[in-house]
């Protein structure tokens, strides 16, 4: 199985993107997920801009999102909404084949990003993606220091966590409906 990981947050030292790395260092034998770090590189969309003339960065991800079982996605809550280069992001896979009935685990790494999770997720059942919301997990990391993170986060029960959601997820794609 292969997992594409994609972090909402281009911030150095994101806890998003920190919780979404561990997960990616603790996966078991059979399991391996690769961070997507193209984020910030994708041009605004712009429909005129789909068919012949996607841009590079835009066949980049989707070749990645093509090659994955399932996408684990991580993002906080901007002014109460989706932060714009994940939505970017989303907004370029609509129209496209990769998206419907892939199988979306998302993580939080915020017990206060309630709005848009919400949102991301009516925006991710919009999209037909297969949402498995019973796998998801949420480490809460905001507010605290980069070293007081990494200690959470590298934790035995920690990783132990963070490998079982990787196993159901990997498991709940495998069942039939
Ligand atoms: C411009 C801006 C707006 C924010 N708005 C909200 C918000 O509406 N609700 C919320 O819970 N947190 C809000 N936050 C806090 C972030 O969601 C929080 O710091 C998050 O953990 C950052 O994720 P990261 O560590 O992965 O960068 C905001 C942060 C910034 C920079």
């Amino acid at each position: 199985m292969r997992f594409l990981a994609i972090s909402g947050s281009l911030r150095r030292v994101s806890t998003n993107t920190a919780l979404l790395r561990a997960m990616a260092s603790a996966a078991p034998d059979g399991i391996a997920v690769e961070f997507y770090d193209g984020l910030g590189e994708l041009p605004i969309f712009n429909p005129d801009r789909e068919g012949e003339l996607t841009p590079q960065p835009v066949l980049d991800l989707a070749a990645k999102v093509r090659a994955a079982d399932g996408l684990i996605i991580s993002c906080p809550e901007y002014a109460h909404g989706i932060p714009g280069g994940l939505k970017n992001l989303l907004d370029w896979l609509v129209s496209r084949q990769e998206i419907p009935h892939k199988p979306v685990m998302l993580l939080r790494a915020s017990s206060r990003n309630d709005i848009s999770h919400a949102a991301l997720q009516e925006v991710l059942r919009t999209m037909s993606v297969a949402l498995m919301q019973e796998t998801g997990i949420a480490v809460h990391l905001l507010g605290r220091k980069p070293d007081e993170i990494e200690r959470i986060l590298i934790a035995p029960e920690m990783r132990s966590s963070l490998s079982t959601a990787l196993i159901a997820f990997a498991n709940g794609m495998e069942e039939p409906g």
